[in-house]
């Protein structure tokens, strides 16, 4: 039996804006991971149980629009085999939470495959392969969910066309920092948020473009901000960001909930990550308030409160 598994990721600045060509910054999520275990089986054919779904997906009925079954084909083919086989997945992540949950299984599922066969993938190969299954989740995505994974770096995204000229660069975070990801327990998929930006967009584009370039800059701060330990600057620039975001029409009133509780009780600031309208806010925060804070968060609504040090492990 093989296995391979893969972290979650949050995305800290430049969520939407990063689907149009904007840089986004994005941190691994080390404590949260998706397992997928690879054995051979007697019987013919590839089966994947998904235990979280409480779903078994047969390789040779399924749709093919299924991502599990997708990424398992995609994979066998890159590596230029095939074989009787039974994948399991499982995953600490929520589904449509802001996590990378998809990706983070197709992900997983690429690695066991991989170390079943006793092959090497680079991550460059194994981002481009969990893309496509993402496109699977919403018709475009930046690209930044499989990239943060796959490397398991802080990164710096862009996104240009063709995907493989894409913008990857990890950057610096001097000093670790603290967040508190509260979780709204609204599973808000991401590709509902992107069409509505997108919407939005192209009824409206110079109004748009203007919040995509006010995020940009925000990203550009935050990147600066964090390469000299300033840390003390990222709550206002949290905060900045979720306006922009907010005006895109992706927040929610559960989200803005919790963003005012985390900052009345004492957060530096805050902003939804990912799709929005539900899944994470994510909040910076002194680890001596972490107690007060996620207390606050708990009593507000949340349904889990997460608190992480981002940096260290980068
Ligand atoms: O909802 P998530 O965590 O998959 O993040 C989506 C991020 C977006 O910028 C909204 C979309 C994208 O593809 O980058």
């Amino acid at each position: 039996m093989t296995r391979g598994s893969a972290c979650g990721k949050i995305i800290l600045f430049g969520e939407h804006a990063v689907v149009y060509g904007r840089p986004a910054l994005a941190a691994p999520l080390m404590q949260l991971r998706a397992r997928a275990l690879v054995e051979s089986r007697a019987a013919p054919g590839i089966v994947v149980h998904a235990r979280d779904l409480a779903r078994t997906v047969v390789l040779r009925d399924a749709p093919v629009d299924d991502a599990l079954a997708r990424i398992t084909q995609l994979t066998l083919e890159k590596l230029g085999v095939n074989a009787n086989l039974e994948i399991v997945v499982e995953s600490d992540l929520p589904l449509a939470s802001g996590f990378g949950s998809g990706a983070a299984i197709s992900t997983a599922i690429v690695r066991a495959l991989a170390a079943h066969f006793g092959k090497t993938l680079s991550p460059a190969e194994i981002s481009a392969l969990v893309f496509e299954t993402e496109k699977l989740f919403h018709g475009t995505p930046s690209g930044i969910d499989n990239t943060v994974l796959a490397y398991e770096q802080a990164i710096r995204f862009v996104r240009r066309a063709p995907p493989d000229e894409n913008e990857i660069t990890p950057f610096v975070i001097a000093r670790p920092f603290t967040l508190a990801i509260a979780n709204t327990g609204i599973a808000a998929p991401t590709k509902i948020t992107v069409g509505d930006v997108r919407c939005g967009w192209e009824q409206n584009g110079a109004l748009f473009e203007e919040l995509f370039d006010a995020v940009a800059a925000i990203v550009e701060q935050a990147q600066a901000a964090l390469a000299r330990g300033e840390n003390e600057r990222l709550g206002e620039l949290m905060t900045r960001n979720q306006r922009a975001l907010e005006s895109m029409g992706v927040s929610s009133r559960e989200i803005k909930m919790l963003l005012d509780a985390g900052l009345r009780a004492g957060a530096g600031g805050g902003k939804l990550s990912g799709g929005g309208r539900g899944g994470n806010v994510i909040f910076h925060i002194e680890p001596r308030d972490a107690e007060k804070i996620k207390q606050a968060l708990l009593d507000a609504g949340a349904v889990s409160v997460m608190v992480t040090e981002v940096g260290r492990e980068t």
